[in-house]
């Protein structure tokens, strides 16, 4: 549904998600996970999802054309360099899609050039030619960034776009890599790309901006006034370093202020709560309270004269409704009584797509909860859903854990593990704290042993009875690997979550024998 329907020019929403935001520190996702977070961009109604870098990993391969072959409404496309392997590789990736776009990117600037591409500024041409028409040839929809395009020189970013477009791009995006412009001067680039490129009126022209001084957002909508019609953005502004444009600043700026952009999305934006707790949940990477738009509080009023202000008139302190983005009211929806179907209901209503198996799933931790905890929230059924997305098949999975902590005493735990060929193991150890020896215990159960990098806890709901989500950052063989579980005893998550870290590490060897190749990756230093 475009919910901004008019007279306005569309403006096309390209989500970068699950590339540029993957290569956030932390940020990886599994197969499942991404096809989850894809169906939701679709649902929120972005028209381009780029997928992935295919060539990148085989990993990154399989969830391209995953979501190519199963997520249908926006178009989807993968990230190449101007090489014929990656352009093959993204193409080979791409080709069931319904609408596939191939993305070529080709570093400009002059200090691209000289430091780590060595190549000359004709050098630079012919590739460029090069890669635009050897993806043209597969494909009609194809992008071209000039890489770090906002330090290039404006009379060769004006020669080399002009031989994208007569090579075939259709779209010419203008990356601000290291997020160095400031709006007027990337406004700017934009009016002069418009003013002197041969052919410019045939392509769209997206922005695509980092955040690293804090100006992504800004130089977005600097480039949307000069005539961009394509925004590249991230769900919660996620990616490299300081992050990318945030997709929902982006979207509600246009539309609070669509008497000043006139312009149209076909977002709804009611899912942006929805697709923004989705991502931070997939990721491990929470949205800071007072983040714009999506923050916890981004619609809570504290002062009094605010709050007067609010009881009289609510416009006088607020320029969104809350409901607008899908802010759910913290109401208690579901008791002890409520029936499957009422549980299933809530779930879709929720936005979560889950299978019978993964309902029923759902509708046992619902009654074990309900037992525990005398008031369910909607966050609570979001934490449920969410817990079951996560589960995959496990080699490990706990039974039992206790532990003795308290001053005076040397922390210790107890942990009993069922192995998948259905034998039982118990082990205890100390540690520096009840969750340290839980998680030793657990790694001499299972003999894996990580180095821990992040471990979090936090309350999903409201109330003394709210269950906490333990979410864990470990790192093994210099790859980093999350887990995250609930329980109304934040013990009991962060064992849970523990163990689901040590699952995904044996499934990795698992895999890895079987496909030597799984763990190559191309150098992180070829993409920003
Ligand atoms: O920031 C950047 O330059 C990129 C390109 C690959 C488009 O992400
Ligand atoms: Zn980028």
């Amino acid at each position: 549904m475009n919910e901004n329907a008019g007279p306005y020019e569309h403006l096309i929403i390209f989500d970068t998600t699950l590339r540029d935001g993957e290569q956030s520190p932390g940020a990886s996702m599994n197969l499942a996970e991404k096809l989850e977070v894809a169906r939701a961009l679709a649902d929120l109604g972005v028209d381009v999802i780029e997928a992935g870098f295919p060539i990148a990993s085989p990993g990154d391969f399989e969830a391209v054309q995953a979501i190519a072959r199963q997520v249908h409404g926006p178009t989807i496309c993968g990230l190449a360099r101007c090489n014929n392997a990656d352009i093959d590789r993204a193409w080979e990736a791409l080709r069931d899609a319904p609408k596939p776009r191939i993305h070529v990117f080709l570093a400009t600037s002059a200090i691209h050039r000289e430091f780590k591409l060595h190549m000359a500024k004709e050098e630079i041409l012919r590739r460029a030619v090069e890669g635009v028409t050897r993806a043209k040839s597969y494909c009609d929809n194809v992008e071209f960034s000039p890489e770090d395009a906002s330090r290039t020189e404006l009379d060769f970013l004006v020669e080399v776009v002009e031989k994208a477009i007569e090579a075939g791009a259709t779209t010419i995006n203008i990356p601000d890599t290291v997020g160095y412009a400031v709006p007027d001067q990337y406004g700017a680039i934009f009016a002069h790309l418009r003013k002197h490129v041969r052919g410019i009126d045939k392509v769209v022209l997206s922005a695509h901006c980092h955040d690293d001084l804090g100006m992504a957002v800004a130089n977005s909508l600097a480039a949307v006034v000069s005539g961009a019609r394509q925004v590249e953005c991230t769900i919660n502004g996620l990616g490299e370093r300081a992050g990318n444009c945030a997709l929902e600043e982006v979207i509600m700026a246009v539309r609070t202020r669509g008497d000043f952009f006139q312009l149209a999305t076909n977002i709804t934006t009611r899912k942006l709560h929805h697709t923004s707790r989705l991502v931070a949940h997939v990721t491990g990477i929470q949205v800071q309270r007072n983040k714009a738009v999506v923050g916890q509080n981004a619609f809570a009023h504290e002062a009094g004269i605010h709050q007067d202000g609010m009881l009289k008139e609510r416009s006088t302190y607020e320029i969104m409704n809350p409901e607008d983005v899908g802010l759910p009211k913290t109401e208690l929806v579901l008791g002890k009584h409520s029936g499957r179907h009422a549980l299933r209901e809530r779930v879709l209503e929720l936005g979560y797509h889950l299978d019978e198996q993964q309902l029923q799933k759902v509708f046992e931790n619902f009654k074990v909860l309900a037992d525990r905890k005398k008031t369910i929230y909607d966050a609570d059924v979001e934490a449920l859903a969410e817990a079951v997305m996560a589960s995959g098949p496990a080699l490990w999975t706990l039974e039992a854990v206790t532990c003795n902590a308290g001053s005076g005493t040397i922390p210790s735990a107890a942990v009993c593990i069922w192995h998948k060929d259905g034998t039982i193991v118990r082990e205890a150890s100390l540690g520096d704290g009840p969750v340290d020896a839980v998680f030793k215990a657990i790694e001499r159960v299972t003999g894996i042993e990580v180095e821990l990098r992040d471990f979090r806890v936090r309350s999903v709901s409201v109330g003394e009875d709210a269950q906490g989500e333990a979410h864990i950052e470990a790192f093994y063989n210099g790859r980093s690997v999350t887990g995250r579980a609930i329980s109304t005893d934040i013990i009991e998550a962060s064992a849970l979550a523990f163990v689901q870290v040590i699952n995904r590490i044996a499934m990795r060897k698992a895999q890895s024998r079987l496909h030597p190749q799984t763990e190559k990756e191309v150098p992180a230093s070829t993409v920003v």
